[in-house]
């Protein structure tokens, strides 16, 4: 039996609060940094100062809500994950950990019960990197896994970093402060949904995450040559666009067919001009291959290398590849699955091992402190879309699990 209930309709109506927030007819828009992502934010601290935390902002924007253990010497146990959603994004990535985590707080508050270790809530900033194109840039923040690339991106538009970290009550000259040492924490614990259809199929409320997703992200642009779309022979053109489509099916082959990585995606396109009746002179995609076996990753990057020499033979065209990004997988301790594993048969649910297929917060915070993950199930496996949905049980269940999973970690850290 679960030591104390933690309240379902309370913590379903604040997911349901937060999910009018930047709710659109297309789907969830509080992309990092916007008006929207602000109102998400300052309805989390609403709630965290409601529970009692005392709150803060570090220089890196993350939301921090505190409370004191009876032994404040320890180092904090940490719960949380993110409210930034990506554009046309869904209501539970990122936003049940949030709420979940505020509402283990309330219950134990309810209980009067004081943990040994101080505990905290943090909301991630930017965990999505919609707006620069880098992710996790919280939790990396925190972890002391910040690039120069992340303090140099620029949006579409060339606006950097600063003043949207200003307006979010960071700061970008002092973004170093918001790093923590290895003693800080004792543990993170990050509920989550899973994103995914394998807990929907077997039917398991609970899922023991294994390890998270590595991803290396590329660029690639392609030069050809704009010209008349009624006046060129077929033969002479340099159609940066074809050569551009042979890359994206070959991309798709890499996981489909070959099986060189588990997943590889095309996500985004560019063509120059982009109009109807020009040959488009340039071009851009941007792509991803995920995989927890890094050397998988890295035969992806050789074969990508190798299908663009061969498009640029093939094409008379220039053909471009950066890498934009390389994460690496992150395995999660086996001690920490076991505990999740002890979590969920305390509160009487069945649960299976998964590897996590998207990124967390959880993988940056690795880097300083051990960290568990428990996922509940996404209906249809549908997630990164307005059609996102777990039911308000799943959530409760979730929920219920990391109060356990927090009672269990402050006994026996
Ligand atoms: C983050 O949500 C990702 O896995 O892309
Ligand atoms: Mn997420
Ligand atoms: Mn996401």
């Amino acid at each position: 039996m679960p030591r104390y209930s933690i309240n379902n309709q309370r913590l379903n109506q604040t997911l349901q609060e937060l999910g009018h927030l930047g709710e659109s007819p297309t789907g969830m828009d509080r992309v990092a940094y916007s008006p929207e992502d602000i109102l998400g934010r300052n309805y989390s601290i609403k709630l965290m100062q409601e529970a009692g935390l005392k709150t803060r902002i570090d220089t890196a924007g993350n939301i921090i809500g505190r409370r004191t253990g009876t032994d404040d010497n320890l180092p904090a146990i940490a719960i949380g994950s993110h409210t930034d959603t990506v554009p046309k994004g869904g209501k539970y990535d990122g936003a049940l950990g949030v709420m979940a985590a505020i509402e283990v707080i309330r219950t134990l508050e309810e209980q009067g019960h004081f943990t040994r270790h101080p505990l905290e809530v943090i909301n991630f900033t930017n965990e999505e990197g919609t707006r620069f194109h880098r992710w996790l840039v919280g939790s990396r923040s925190m972890s002391g896994l910040l690039e120069q690339e992340d303090l140099d991106a620029v949006d579409d538009d060339g606006m950097g970093l600063g003043p949207c970290l200003a307006d979010i009550g960071g700061d970008m000259s002092r973004i170093n402060e918001a790093i923590r040492g290895p003693d800080e924490l004792a543990a993170y614990l990050e509920l989550h949904i899973e994103q995914g259809p394998y807990l929907h199929q077997s039917g398991n409320p609970i899922g023991v995450v294994t390890g998270i997703t590595g991803r290396a992200v590329f660029e690639v642009e392609i030069e050809g040559k704009a010209n008349h779309a009624g006046t060129t022979p077929m033969a002479t053109r340099r159609d940066a666009l074809v050569s551009a489509s042979k890359l994206i099916l070959a991309v798709q082959q890499m996981a489909a067919e070959q099986e060189i990585c588990r997943v590889s995606t095309v996500g985004s396109i560019r063509a120059i001009p982009n109009a109807v009746n020009v040959i488009p002179g340039s071009a851009s995609i941007g792509l991803e291959f995920r995989d927890t076996d890094m050397n998988a990753l890295a035969a992806a990057e050789q074969e990508l290398r190798r299908i663009t020499d061969e498009a640029k033979v093939n094409e008379e065209v220039r053909i471009d590849v950066q890498r934009h990004r390389f994460t690496s997988s992150v395995p999660i301790a086996p001690d920490m699955q076991a505990l999740v594993a002890e979590a969920a048969e305390n509160c009487n649910m069945t649960w299976e091992p998964l590897a996590s297929g998207a990124g967390h917060d959880a993988q940056a915070v690795a880097n300083i402190a051990p960290v568990a993950m428990i996922f509940v199930p996404s209906v249809d496996g549908i997630s990164h879309s307005m059609e996102e949905y777990s039911t308000p049980q799943d959530c409760a269940n979730g929920t219920q699990v990391l109060l356990e999973l927090l009672l269990l970690a402050d006994d026996r850290f």
